[in-house]
């Protein structure tokens, strides 16, 4: 917990804190529902401790800012990897759990997702692909309109074995449907991890016409 309040302290300190807060800036939110998704775990090893603590304090960070609109936004996270020890340090700061996968079940279109760094096939077949739930607000790895093999690691590909091609091309229509009403904003290095948050996007639904017929439908 020191460790984590240090860190939202130096956060803040940062260009990259600024760019972000300028960007979540640009609209008025109404997020109910956020969700912290493949942040992997805070204890098991420095290296990636490192990255997940960072990660962590990002999210925080953007959730403060989105608080100040709705300061009863909730939140869920998500990851296989959890140890008691992490479920522990996440309840302690108001994190839902939920007992099975499938917190994108819980996604709506008020919902945050930021998942970083999330393998892409749980990304785009989970997260993205239902139509009714689309997070108003997504911050991660740049979704696209076209996904090639590399894009998804070794268990898809063999899993999807003759049918990749298929599955590439439905990743694709996934995220060029994902794209039609969200506009991308890229940040800049963060100073104070090497590759923690390196290449993390926002995409979001920005024009309030759009919102509106999302909300609506
Ligand atoms: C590439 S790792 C990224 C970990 C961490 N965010 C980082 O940048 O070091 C992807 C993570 O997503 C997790 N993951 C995969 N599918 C998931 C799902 N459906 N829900 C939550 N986490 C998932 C994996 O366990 C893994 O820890």
């Amino acid at each position: 917990m020191k460790d984590y309040n240090m860190k939202c302290k130096q956060f803040k300190e940062t260009v990259f804190h600024q760019h972000l807060i300028r960007v979540l800036s640009r609209r008025n939110w109404r997020i109910e529902t956020a969700f912290f998704i493949g942040s992997g775990s805070f204890c098991a090893d420095w290296e990636h401790r490192y990255r997940s603590m960072w990660q962590l304090v990002m999210f925080m960070v953007a959730v403060e800012y989105l608080r100040k609109t709705n300061p009863t936004i909730q939140l869920l996270a998500q990851e296989p990897r959890y140890t008691s020890l992490d479920t522990n340090f996440l309840t302690s700061l108001n994190f839902t759990l939920p007992s099975e996968e499938g917190a994108e079940t819980h996604q709506t279109r008020t919902s945050f997702l930021f998942a970083p760094f999330l393998d892409n096939d749980a990304l785009l077949f989970s997260f993205l692909a239902r139509e009714e739930g689309q997070p108003c607000l997504y911050i991660g790895n740049e979704v696209r309109a076209q996904y090639s093999r590399e894009n998804f690691h070794e268990r898809l590909a063999s899993d999807a074995a003759g049918n990749l091609e298929t599955r590439l091309k439905e990743a694709g229509e996934i995220g060029k449907r994902f794209m039609r009403k969200r506009r991308v904003f890229r940040l800049p290095e963060f100073e104070g991890h090497g590759n923690a948050l390196n290449g993390i996007v926002v995409q979001a639904v920005f024009e309030a016409e759009e919102d509106e017929e999302d909300d609506g439908t």
